[in-house]
């Protein structure tokens, strides 16, 4: 059977952990070549060399780092046809007036500096090469309905949102599509932050009683939104929030 993502590309940021081993899963079971980025060695290589996939030590917060990543795909690959900017971070649920300078960049960095490089240094080769793209952005139900203590982590994710939808509009006609996918709170490396203590069972019970399909997202929930959204199946979506969140954000 001819996998859905065959013959096609992926950059995969983040795809040493949590969501983003979940989608460099996914897509290399449906075809496709990945390329995963993530700042931890460790487990970036880990992930890739389980599926066969590449790896490349990022940072997705620095620009030589997104033309390593473009000459990589080619080098490995032959070309790019999926970028799915999944890496992010939070700094620990807090009150607001004691947030600091560093969680406020490093939030910005992570999340919404990595969406502006990433396009910055990609849309140009798929305008030069005529050649379509899909754009994936993992943003958060955060973004759409924020919970208290995370008021720069949720701000950061509809600027992710928006700077998604924007681009979609931009760059329709050049058949470039950018996509984001609103996941609502799993059990990852970052949960624990989330919660602003320890993730278990009993302290997400909080936060899962407003789900209405009465559990958390998983990766494999997340990594069939991305598949959808990075396949020809989605030719003519552009510009959507998909929530993968059980029904939190209706
Ligand atoms: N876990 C949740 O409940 C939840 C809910 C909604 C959205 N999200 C979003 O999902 C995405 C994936 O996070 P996760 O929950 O799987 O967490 P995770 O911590 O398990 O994975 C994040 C990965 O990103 C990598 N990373 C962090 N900073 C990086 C950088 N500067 N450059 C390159 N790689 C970097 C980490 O090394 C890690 O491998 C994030 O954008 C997060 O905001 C998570």
């Amino acid at each position: 059977m001819v996998g859905r993502l065959e013959g096609k590309v992926a950059i995969v940021t983040g795809g040493g952990s949590g969501f983003g081993a979940g989608i460099a899963t996914k897509f290399v079971q449906e075809g496709a070549k990945v390329l995963i980025a993530d700042l931890s060695q460790e487990n970036g290589a880990k992930v890739a060399q389980s599926l066969g996939a590449e790896y490349l030590a990022a940072d997705v917060t620095k620009r030589s780092d997104w033309e390593a990543l473009l000459k990589k795909a080619v080098d490995s690959f032959g070309g790019l046809d999926i970028v799915v900017n999944n890496a992010g971070t939070t700094y620990k649920n807090k009150p607001t007036e004691s947030v600091t300078d560093d969680d406020f960049d490093l939030v910005f960095n992570v999340n919404v500096k990595s969406i502006y490089l990433s396009s910055n240094v990609l849309v140009p080769y798929f305008i030069e090469n005529n050649r379509p793209g899909s754009f994936i952005q993992i943003a958060s139900t955060a973004g759409i309905r924020p919970r208290p203590g995370l008021t720069w982590y949720n701000a950061s994710k509809a600027a992710v949102s928006n700077a998604s939808k924007t681009m979609a509009v931009e760059y329709a006609p050049k058949q470039i599509r950018f996509n984001a996918v609103c996941p609502v709170v799993g059990s990852t490396g970052l949960t624990h932050l989330f919660l602003g203590k320890a993730d278990t069972e009993e302290n997400r019970k909080g936060f899962v009683s407003t789900i209405p399909l009465g559990r958390g997202s998983t990766p494999k929930d997340v990594a069939n939104a991305c598949c959808y959204l990075a396949s020809d199946e989605a030719e003519f979506i552009t510009g959507v929030n998909l929530e993968v969140d059980g029904g939190r954000c209706v």
